[in-house]
């Protein structure tokens, strides 16, 4: 099986954690973007979404699903989304695709997350995917020599063109190469809070409840004990 159809699998798979009648998180990414897809086949059977990028809004409304503002809904029953790497306890990397702020704002809306990976995502400590960490572009060069202290080689996310991403929040991206993140919790504690970091994308706080991996043997559903760490 290629890693595209274990991508449709575990999309398909994720439509049965969706309860009828219900407003749903929807992040971003290739996976996502099979989710979509799924997810206009029951779209009678769904009141809407709220989004983590301009990309998955334009996506959900072209398959005619309502999307809401975060503002509009207090709590979301589940957020669907992927992962770049996701470890055994459920804690992730994310904002391969520069929509982290948004991801970790509807993820902390909603009871639960489910990732929906393939199992190349899969890792034992999480760092070999360059760390994606939106911030002010004022701290660039502060921000960098902090990860450089780490260990961490930030390195500006630049488009095609050259000139630096901008994401849909108007701010840049660093990717810090390098980092063997061993504790989560701690690292998106410490590093959340240096000035001008907009988000860091490790999702600890926001770690996945439920992973459908996509296996050669078909879904594997890794099912994560949530200690005291949900607060929604
Ligand atoms: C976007 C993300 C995505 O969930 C992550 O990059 C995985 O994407 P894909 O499903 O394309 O592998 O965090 O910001």
């Amino acid at each position: 099986m290629t890693q595209d159809e274990r991508k449709t699998l575990v999309a398909q798979a994720a439509l049965r954690y969706i309860t009828p009648n219900s407003i749903i998180g929807v992040g971003t990414g290739s996976t996502v973007n099979k989710f979509i897809e799924a997810l206009a086949t029951i779209k009678s059977t769904v009141r809407g979404a709220v989004s983590s990028s301009n990309a998955s809004t334009e996506r959900l409304r072209a398959l005619g699903i309502a999307v809401l503002q975060a503002n509009e809904v207090e709590v979301l029953d589940v957020y669907i989304d992927g992962a770049d790497e996701i470890d055994g306890s459920g804690y992730m990397i994310k904002g391969g695709g520069a929509a982290l702020t948004r991801e970790k704002i509807v993820a902390a809306q909603s009871r639960k997350f489910i990732c929906i990976a393939d199992d190349s995502k899969r890792v034992q400590v999480l760092g070999t995917f360059p760390l994606p960490v939106e911030i002010i572009p004022m701290a660039a060069a502060q921000i960098t020599r902090q990860f450089a202290r780490m260990g961490g080689d930030a390195r500006l996310r630049l488009q095609a063109n050259g000139e630096p991403l901008v994401t849909d929040n108007g701010q840049h991206l660093l990717d810090v190469h390098g980092l063997r993140i061993t504790d989560p919790l701690a690292f998106e504690n410490e590093t959340s809070q240096w000035p001008g970091v907009v988000t860091v994308g490790v999702f600890a706080h926001q770690k996945a409840d439920v992973c459908l991996l996509g296996t050669a043997n078909g879904v594997q559903e890794l099912v994560f004990d949530q200690g005291q760490s949900k607060s929604c």
